[in-house]
């Protein structure tokens, strides 16, 4: 079973699509976890966010997840940089950085690599990101697409950074939100949007519980039909 749960920076993707996971006994493939460590691996070269950045970048790059227990590990070649990733500086430049399209295909490839191998050994993945459902699984099963309100969605997202210890403000967060989504939405290539296929869910005013419950639900009417 492939779960796909796509939507904009702050909708509560992340953390539905990882509960949701572990309460299905399914594994958890953050998208954009792999854009983001792909982001720092430009910033450690110091290449620009260019299609000629990707091409001197990429040759000597590697994105691979590692699952310890529920949790995703990303990797940037050998180095664990799963907590590196959630810097404010990967946050400014990793929208530009996936608008690059071989970084796209790099990254299609190897999530759906990962996605196929982790569905057969534990029986299903919970896909999250921007285009999970529309280009990387567009035959999932179950698509959620995940909206909230502009305001709740920087409030959330300020409470990741000040518990990373970042210094922020809402207006700023606000800002970069705002920003991003619209990049997010008229970039070219797989550009966030939803599948014609998938479930709107807003979640402004949901409780984290409620939002898995909503995924398990949809997952075991799915399964209830035999497929
Ligand atoms: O979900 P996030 O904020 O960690 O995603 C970081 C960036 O990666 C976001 O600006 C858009 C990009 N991304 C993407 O283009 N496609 C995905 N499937 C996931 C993320």
């Amino acid at each position: 079973m492939i779960v796909t749960i796509d939507g904009p920076a702050g909708s509560g993707k992340s953390t539905t699509a990882q509960r949701a996971a572990a309460r299905l006994e399914y594994v958890y493939l953050d998208t954009g976890a792999m854009y983001r460590a792909v982001a720092l691996g430009f910033l450690r070269a110091e290449a620009p966010a260019t299609r000629s950045g990707a091409e001197a970048v990429l040759p000597s790059l590697t994105v691979d997840v590692e699952y310890r227990g529920d949790t995703m590990q990303v990797f940037l070649g050998d180095d664990a940089v799963t907590d590196r990733i959630r810097s404010a500086e990967v946050g400014r430049v990793v929208s530009d950085i996936s608008t690059l399209a071989p970084v796209r295909e790099y990254m299609v490839e190897q999530q759906r690599r990962i996605g196929h191998a982790q569905a057969d050994r534990h029986g299903g993945v919970v896909l999250d990101g921007r285009d999970t459902g529309t280009v990387v699984f567009p035959k999932a099963p179950v698509k959620i697409f995940m909206v909230a309100d502009i305001d709740e969605r920087a409030r959330r997202r300020l409470q990741e950074y000040e518990a990373a210890g970042e210094e922020v403000t809402f207006e700023e967060v606000r800002a970069e939100i705002e920003q991003r989504d619209q990049q997010d939405r008229t970039r070219d290539i797989a550009p966030l949007r939803r599948a014609d296929d998938a479930i709107v869910f807003d979640t402004t005013d949901c409780t984290i519980a409620e939002q898995v419950d909503f995924v398990v639900d949809r997952v075991k009417a799915q399964d209830g039909r035999g497929t």
